[in-house]
C-alpha cells in the first residue's frame, strides 16, 4: 500500500480530521495523482451530515479535483508523469453494459464506482475521495486538464460542471433557447456560464435577491426571486428548460409552472423521492427529467468547451486545513460560488 494523508470524517461526528490514509498499489492501468485542488460540493456536505452518529465506513469526501500524475502503471499509454489531470465523481464502471458501451459510464447498469464512499470493483474496499494529497485512479477516468484552464478554478468542472453540462447538451440548449437556472450555487453558477456560452437566453431563479449583480456578471438576463409570488407568476411558461440545482427538498410545482409548453424541468439538485402534482405536467405537456455526472466522452467534451470559452468556477480558495470552515459556510449558504481546497498544506 501507498501512504498519504487526507481529511476524514471522525466516527459519529461531522468534523473532518487530518488522518493518514492508504492508497492501493498501482494496477497496470492506474495513475497515481498528486491532488493539488479539490472542490467542495454540496454532495460532500450531504455525505458528511449523513455520517453523523453512524460511522461504520471511513469517509473522505471530495470528487472534483485536479492534480499532477506522479506515477503510471505499466499498461498506461495516454498519460505520463508530470501531466496535469482532472478527476470527477466516478472512477470506474463495468465497461460492458449497454450504458458503458454507449459512453454513458455514469449510468452503468452495474453502478459506477463512486470516487468516495463507493466500492472498488476489484478489491471491495471503500473508495476514499479527493480531500487528500494522493489519489490512485484508473486511467480511463482521469482527463487531461486542457491548457489555459486554471487548475484550482477548473476543479469544480469535474462534478458541478459535468452535472449541468450533460442535461444542457442532451436537451439541445443552444442559441435562443430560454433557460432558467434555479438555485445559484456551485452547480447553478456553472449552469449559467455554460448556458450563456451555448447562446441561450438565460435567467436565474433564486431566493437570494442580493445575487442580482452576480447574475448579470455571469451573463444572465435577470433574476426571478422565487419567494415573490408576483415575479414567479410573471415568469409562467417562459422557459424551454429549467435546470433545478436547489440542494434542499422543495415543491416542484412553482418551478414546473415556469416551464413552457413541451419544455423540460431537469431536476438535478435534490436526489430522493418527490411528489409531483400531475396537472403541473399535464397543463402544457411538460417533462420532468433528471441527470447526474457524465460519461467519459461528455466529460472530455465539456472540458474542451470550457477551455475554448474560458469557463471555470468562481472560487474561494482555502488551505485544506480550513475544510470544516468551508463546509460550515456551505451549510449556511454562504458561498460565492465554490470553495476549493488547496492540498499543498498536506505536504
Ligand atoms: N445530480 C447529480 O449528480 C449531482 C451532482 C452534484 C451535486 N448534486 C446536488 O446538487 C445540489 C446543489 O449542489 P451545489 O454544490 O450546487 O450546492 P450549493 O452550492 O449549496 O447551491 C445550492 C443552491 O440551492 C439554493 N438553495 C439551498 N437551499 C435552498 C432551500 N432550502 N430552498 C431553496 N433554495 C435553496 C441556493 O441558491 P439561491 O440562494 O440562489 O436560492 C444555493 O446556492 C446538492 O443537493 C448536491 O448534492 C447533484
Ligand atoms: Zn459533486
Ligand atoms: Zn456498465
Amino acid at each position: 500500500m501507498r501512504n498519504t494523508v487526507g481529511w476524514q470524517v471522525e466516527r459519529s461526528s461531522t468534523t473532518l480530521r487530518r488522518t493518514p490514509l492508504e492508497r492501493r498499489d498501482l494496477r497496470p492501468d492506474d495513475l497515481a495523482v498528486r491532488v493539488d485542488y479539490c472542490g467542495v460540493c454540496h454532495t460532500d456536505l450531504h455525505a458528511v451530515s449523513a455520517r453523523d452518529g453512524e460511522g461504520s465506513r471511513p469517509l473522505v469526501p471530495g470528487h472534483e479535483f485536479t492534480g499532477v500524475v506522479t506515477e503510471t502503471g505499466p499498461a498506461v499509454t495516454h498519460f505520463t508523469v508530470g501531466d496535469q489531470v482532472a478527476v470527477g465523481n466516478i472512477v470506474d464502471s463495468c465497461g460492458e453494459c449497454a450504458m458503458c458501451r454507449a459512453g454513458q459510464e455514469n449510468f452503468c447498469h452495474a453502478f459506477p464506482t463512486l470516487t468516495y464512499d463507493g466500492v472498488d470493483r476489484h478489491d471491495g474496499s471503500t473508495t476514499l475521495g479527493g480531500y487528500s494529497r494522493e489519489y490512485v485512479v484508473r486511467d480511463r477516468f482521469a482527463y487531461p486538464l486542457p491548457a489555459g484552464l486554471d487548475p484550482a478554478a477548473a476543479a469544480p468542472l469535474l462534478c458541478a460542471g459535468i452535472t449541468v453540462w450533460e442535461p444542457l447538451h442532451a436537451l439541445g440548449v443552444g442559441p435562443g433557447t430560454r433557460v432558467a437556472v434555479a438555485g445559484l450555487g456551485g452547480l447553478g453558477h456553472l449552469a449559467v456560464k455554460i448556458a450563456v456560452a451555448l447562446g441561450a437566453d438565460t435567467s436565474v431563479v433564486s431566493r437570494s435577491p442580493d445575487k442580482a449583480n452576480d447574475v448579470r456578471r455571469l451573463g444572465a438576463h435577470g433574476l426571478i426571486v422565487s419567494t415573490d409570488p408576483e415575479q414567479m407568476a410573471d415568469a409562467r411558461d417562459r422557459f424551454d428548460v429549467v435546470i433545478d440545482t436547489i440542494s434542499a427538498p422543495h415543491d416542484l410545482g412553482p418551478y414546473l409552472r415556469l416551464v413552457a409548453m413541451d419544455g423540460t424541468l431537469s431536476h438535478l439538485g435534490h436526489l430522493g423521492s418527490i411528489t409531483v402534482e400531475t396537472t403541473d405536467l399535464l397543463v402544457g405537456r411538460k417533462r420532468l427529467s433528471s441527470a447526474g455526472s457524465g460519461g467519459r466522452l461528455a466529460t472530455a467534451t465539456m472540458l474542451d468547451f470550457c477551455a475554448r470559452h474560458g469557463i471555470t468556477a468562481d472560487i474561494e480558495l482555502f488551505p485544506s486545513a480550513r475544510v470544516n470552515e468551508a463546509l460550515d459556510r456551505l451549510r449556511r449558504n454562504d458561498v460565492r460560488y465554490r470553495f476549493v481546497l488547496d492540498m499543498s498544506d498536506l505536504g
